[in-house]
């Protein structure tokens, strides 16, 4: 993990007339936005922001948030706390009557308009999400096109939350359901899609007529920050979007937004151990909860799979964003007839692979996101090899950085830790199977169910594992799930709820109203 000091000696509180520190404050904010080279530097925010103004820690402390394919300073971001947390839930709670009686039609119209700004400024956009995330710019231009697009599903779901009559049994008796927002939402995401988990849930609040507290990741804040100033030009109201940065002070900042009575629904995509820690505070106040959370996605190759696309398959679903998706194909298993041949060609495939800088055209894989990330998959390859697994390529870290040589491990044991935990790099593990029945109790042996994916051209066979995978989502034939228009999420520890697709209705109650004396 990257050295983060606190420079809370040298930024100062919020500012309310021009003092050295505003100049401090401008000289900091421009120096990020110098190190961005956007066409529209004032996308930079290294604020955060509450009630529709830009904001300071109150104590003046900073997170340094750096780039994590140089480790190089890109800005610092407010180290803000329980009393910023409780001011942009109250602000939530301030905008909320208005903004929930606006018509669905001038929500959807905004939202649109929040897409239109996204495509706009599609380049800028994409090049935050590279320099603080490390993906390369295809990655992030893939990502922001993907994150525009969850706004515009749900600019259009605004106008589908249509409620129902229900035929009563008794006379004279009509049922009458409406669709109401559930008031003021928490939002916390992660950092691997900086841009995308932000809209997938920001999307569907503001099309419900809800209005959000959001705390992004510490390491990737300046795509959230960026969406918030785009959403003030496509006229969101003040209040409606509060942002909330921290980093030391999360465990405050978190069960503020989970235990506070003023929120009435926490989003969360993260770990599955922190779903739970946030599933157990959110239970004091018996809120609505979506989780999407920590996956460890099975991947088989059947016999009677087309081999190019299986291995097109698995190149997209193991190494997108360098392994860094809890999609992220993560025990490969391949059948022993095909699993020599499978084995050599995705080899060579992944030798081929140009790590480096995302900026740099040439790149095909990005670095991790820290240290960390990077101790982890060395962890899982230490563990897998001292138990038997052989490394076809890759196998170690570039030294002194976050990158990790992309890595494929043949003939892991299936007592070898990645095959219980996600490894979340780029690390593909192949294990051989005999047997459908075999390999579905192997992809079915973990406590998670996020994706899961199989090639086969055998149609039954297809019905059968699709139908028998525990998991929430199942490609056939391809290794890339994403879309808005899709359910996410996943069962057992992986999460509740949906999100995407009708992921609005997480975002709103279900009213009854009985007429009776007609
Ligand atoms: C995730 O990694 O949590 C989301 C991946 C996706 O939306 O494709």
């Amino acid at each position: 993990m990257p050295f983060r000091p606190v420079y809370s000696l040298l930024l100062k509180p919020p500012l309310r007339s021009l003092s050295p520190s505003v100049s401090f404050y401008r000289m900091a904010s421009s120096q990020a936005a110098a190190r961005f080279g956007l066409k529209d530097s004032s996308l930079i925010k290294t604020q955060g922001l509450i009630d529709g103004k830009w904001l300071d820690a109150k104590d003046g402390s900073t997170i340094l948030v750096t780039n994590p394919a140089t480790n190089e300073e890109l800005g610092t971001i407010p180290e803000m706390g329980l009393a910023e947390t409780k001011e942009a839930i109250d602000a939530a709670a301030k905008a909320f009557p208005s903004w929930s009686k606006t018509t669905a039609k001038a929500r959807h119209d905004i939202l649109m308009k929040f897409y239109a700004l996204m495509n706009e400024h599609h380049e800028d956009l994409s090049r935050i999400i590279t320099l603080e995330n490390g993906k390369t710019l295809a990655e992030g231009k893939g990502e922001n096109t993907y994150s525009a697009s969850f706004m515009e599903w749900f600019a259009e779901e605004a106008l589908r939350t249509y409620g129902e009559q229900i035929p009563s049994p008794l006379p004279g008796v009509r049922n009458v359901v409406i669709k109401q927002p559930v008031g003021v939402v928490a939002i916390l995401t992660p950092w691997n899609f900086p841009s995308a988990m932000i809209t997938r849930k920001l999307g569907a609040a503001l099309a419900a007529g809800c209005t959000t507290v959001i705390k992004p990741p510490p390491e990737t804040p300046f795509s959230a920050l960026a969406l918030a100033e785009l959403a003030r030009r496509a006229g969101v109201p003040d209040g409606v979007i509060n942002m909330v940065t921290t980093e030391k002070n999360v465990r405050d900042v978190g069960k503020e937004m989970c235990e506070s009575k003023i929120v009435k629904k926490v989003s969360f995509t993260g770990s599955t151990p922190v779903a739970k820690l946030l599933a157990g505070m959110a239970a004091t106040t018996l809120k609505k909860v979506s989780f999407e959370a920590g996956g460890n996605a099975p991947f088989i190759v059947f016999d009677d799979a087309d081999l190019d696309e299986a291995i097109a398959g698995a190149v997209i679903c193991k190494f997108r964003s360098s392994g860094q998706t809890c999609v992220c194909a993560n025990r490969i298993y391949v059948h022993s007839g095909i699993y020599a041949e499978f084995a050599s060609r995705l080899a060579e495939k992944v030798a081929s692979f140009k790590v480096g800088n995302g900026l740099e055209e040439s790149t095909t894989h990005g670095p991790l996101i820290h240290g960390r990330a990077v101790e982890k998959v060395s962890r899982h390859i230490d563990d897998a090899v001292s138990k038997g697994a052989q490394i076809l390529v890759g196998g170690k870290a570039v030294p002194n950085s976050n990158f990790f040589n992309p890595t494929i491990l043949s003939d892991v044991p299936a007592d070898a830790l990645l095959n219980q935990e996600e490894t979340f790099g780029p690390l593909a593990a192949l294990v051989k199977f005999e047997t459908e029945d075999e390999v579905i109790k192997l992809a079915n042996a973990t406590d998670v169910g996020l994706a899961g994916y199989f090639f086969s051209r055998d149609v039954g066979r297809a019905w059968r594992v699709a139908e028998k995978l525990e998991v929430g989502m199942v490609g056939i034939n391809t290794g890339l799930l994403s879309q808005s228009v899709i359910p996410f999420g996943g069962i057992k520890e992986s999460g509740l709820g949906r999100e995407g697709g009708h992921g609005i209705a997480e975002y709103m109650n279900e009213k009854l109203m009985v007429f009776g004396g007609i």
